[in-house]
């Protein structure tokens, strides 16, 4: 089928975005790259929280249930119809692959009703784009960490559009690694914020967990399955011996751990790639202490280097993001075929 690439918007860009990679549905639409016009989330965290985590089928059963009235929703509110977009945007990996499809699907079905470019998207690169909805003046070249409940990962990013992964993580991210630790601590799903909101009366110093660094060559990739272990160690140890856990101390201490692992190596990047900027995504940076100490750090050991982190609602998954991350790649042609699949493993990738 031969796209039309008119937009018929008189200069405006009008790009839908759809997102259905985990356990949250959302469509959007995003007005040049930058202003939300409608910004549309649907999560499924309730239905999930029943059984500790996300479970992969009923996630794309609900992405099925959800994603037209969203998408229907967000035209609304935009105040839009579907025949004055400029293009179809979907976060085609990593993610859970039924999830991902459901998007997949629905975006190349309305790219090719409306004859309209569809745009694939990286949701680990897109993370890093709800930075450009919420600020504008953002300098380049930036190192962006990406901590989230499904990734974790450090980018350096030379300008828009363009993004190189320095490291990624070896097993669980890093919001994985707070939701178990939560669950073993007794506290709800998902885990993060029920710890954050401990540590804030706990002693981050209380208990020497292992902070893993890695060797050189893989200086910035992650590891937080030895610290979870060891937190769920200690806890099962002091079990044992008939003690109850001081819950604030072990939720600052572990906390204390992530974050440090995560500010040190965002850190190592700046300075070896002389970077401008630090841009932030993803769940976990709602960590209050994440932000304090990213931000008392670059401003003690690289100052003027500035930090930028989306406003919460922006930090977890939604579309907006997958809009805006679409934008370079409309103004370079750079369009997807009507075959497009979902790539469940797909990682940041390097451009020239
Ligand atoms: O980005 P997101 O919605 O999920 C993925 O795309 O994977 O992030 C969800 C993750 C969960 O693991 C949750 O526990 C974590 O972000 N999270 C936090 C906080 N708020 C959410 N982790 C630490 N501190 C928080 N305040
Ligand atoms: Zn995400």
């Amino acid at each position: 089928m031969e796209q039309s690439q008119d937009t018929g918007n008189r200069g405006r860009v009008w790009i839908l975005g759809l997102e259905s990679s985990c356990d949250e549905t959302a469509a959007a639409v995003v007005e040049d790259g930058r202003r939300i016009l409608s910004n549309r989330i649907s999560s499924q965290v309730e239905i999930h929280a029943r059984y500790g985590g996300v479970v992969p089928e009923i996630a794309s059963r609900c992405h099925l249930e959800l994603i037209n009235t969203l998408v229907e929703q967000a035209l609304q509110e935009a105040g839009l119809t579907l025949d004055r977009l400029s293009a179809i945007a979907v976060s085609h990996g990593p993610g859970l692959v039924g999830a991902l499809l459901v998007g997949v699907a629905t975006a190349k079905a309305l790219s090719y009703a409306i004859r309209r470019p569809l745009i694939a998207v990286n949701h680990l690169e897109a993370h890093f784009y709800s930075n450009l909805l919420s600020d504008s003046d953002i300098r380049f070249p930036a190192v962006g960490l990406l901590a989230s409940g499904g990734h974790t990962a450090l980018a350096y990013i030379p300008r828009p559009g363009e993004i190189l992964q320095l490291g990624q993580t070896r097993d669980d991210a890093a919001g994985e690694a707070f939701d178990k630790v939560a669950r073993v601590m007794g506290l709800g799903y998902p885990g993060g914020p029920e710890i954050d909101a401990r540590a804030a009366e706990g002693d981050p110093a209380a208990i020497d967990f292992p902070r893993a660094y890695l060797e050189e060559e893989s200086r910035f990739d992650f590891s937080f399955s030895g610290l979870k272990s060891a937190v769920i160690n200690y806890i099962h140890n002091l079990r044992q011996r008939g003690g109850e856990e001081n819950l604030p101390d072990l939720a600052a201490s572990f906390q204390a751990a992530v974050v440090e692992v995560l500010v040190e190596k965002t850190i190592g990047a700046v300075r070896e790639k002389g970077a401008a900027t630090v841009l932030m995504g993803g769940g976990v940076v709602a960590n209050s202490a994440l932000r304090r100490e990213m931000r008392r750090r670059l401003g003690e050991e690289c100052p003027g280097v500035e930090l930028h982190y989306p406003p919460a609602r922006l930090c977890t998954d939604n579309a907006a993001m997958v809009a805006a991350a679409a934008y370079p790649q409309f103004l370079a042609s750079n369009f997807a075929p009507l075959t497009l699949n979902a790539i469940p493993y797909l990682q940041l990738w390097a451009k020239p």
